[in-house]
């Protein structure tokens, strides 16, 4: 009894030092351009799933078992991926055939991914944005989530870095990794990847539902030319069902070997 109590305080703490990582963290790093974010207060820092936790629906922990036998369907630099409707098993397809398999919303994406330490998609460089831009236009999809996501909520507007957000405020929530500034093609990339055109005929992110009903357009998927723009980057609300497209997450693969020595990934 004991000792189980003292494994879930474990668990606790590696999940909240996992989920206290926040976007920027990585470029920050990386490139050193940013603002350093240690220098705010600690206590300011805010994981970015605080909105969604905010609805009742929490981050998903990784499963050693479901991380063991995760689908590799294909591997790009050092990271395995699979489509949620080649693989089965739970939250996966439930009919078989391109279009009739399983939708979900955003958060349910990247928590099915989650589960097998993976997170949902990221394309942190132009080489894999081609690469999830060519595996839409071979399977002829007509689109898919991402794991990227706009910086709207608390902790946010502290981090004047990401203002105004619907330029700066977007992310890689599986690396929290910025993004970019949307308004331009981003540095060393031939094209843009956000499209030129959405549900208002503007260059996106546009935030379009929001000046219907007041729904944010919170959510990056990955639309097929559903508004004759080809395969393109699109905010999107993040109730929207889709299929998606899971990626190796280091930050929970590491976590699990953490806690399961023995454990083989
Ligand atoms: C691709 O998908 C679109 C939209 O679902 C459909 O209209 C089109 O016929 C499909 N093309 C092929 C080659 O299957
Ligand atoms: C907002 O509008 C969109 C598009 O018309 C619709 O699909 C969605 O259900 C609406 N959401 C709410 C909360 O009314």
């Amino acid at each position: 009894m004991r000792l189980l109590l003292v494994f879930a305080v474990v668990v606790a703490a590696a999940a909240a030092q996992i989920n206290q990582r926040r976007p920027g963290q990585t470029n920050n790093r990386v490139h050193n351009n940013q603002r350093p974010h240690n220098q705010q207060p600690q206590n300011q820092q805010q994981p970015p799933q605080k909105a969604d936790s905010q609805k009742g629906t929490l981050l998903s922990l990784p499963e050693p078992q479901l991380c063991a036998s995760r689908p590799k369907q294909w591997n790009f630099n050092g990271h395995n991926y699979f489509f949620s409707w080649d693989n089965e098993g739970e939250g996966f397809y439930e009919l078989a055939g391109e279009t009739q398999g399983r939708k979900v919303n955003w958060l349910e994406a990247r928590n099915e991914c989650r589960r097998r330490c993976m997170d949902a998609v990221s394309m942190e460089t132009e080489a894999e944005n081609n690469m999830i831009f060519q595996f839409i236009q071979d399977r002829n999809l007509s689109y898919i989530w991402t794991s990227g996501r706009l910086c709207d909520f608390t902790g946010c507007s502290e981090r004047k870095d990401l203002h105004p957000i619907n330029i700066y405020g977007w992310f890689w929530s599986n690396t929290n990794t910025k993004m970019a500034p949307t308004n331009s093609t981003p540095p060393g990339w031939a094209a843009q990847p956000w499209s030129p055109a959405g549900h208002t005929g503007g260059p996106q992110p546009d935030n379009a539902e929001y000046d219907i009903n007041q729904t944010s357009e919170s959510c990056l998927g990955v639309l097929n030319n559903i508004y004759k723009d080809g395969i393109k980057w699109h905010d999107i609300a993040c109730y929207h069902k889709k299929p998606f497209v899971c990626e190796d997450s280091d930050a929970l693969l590491d976590y699990v070997k953490g806690t399961n020595p023995t454990i083989i990934l």
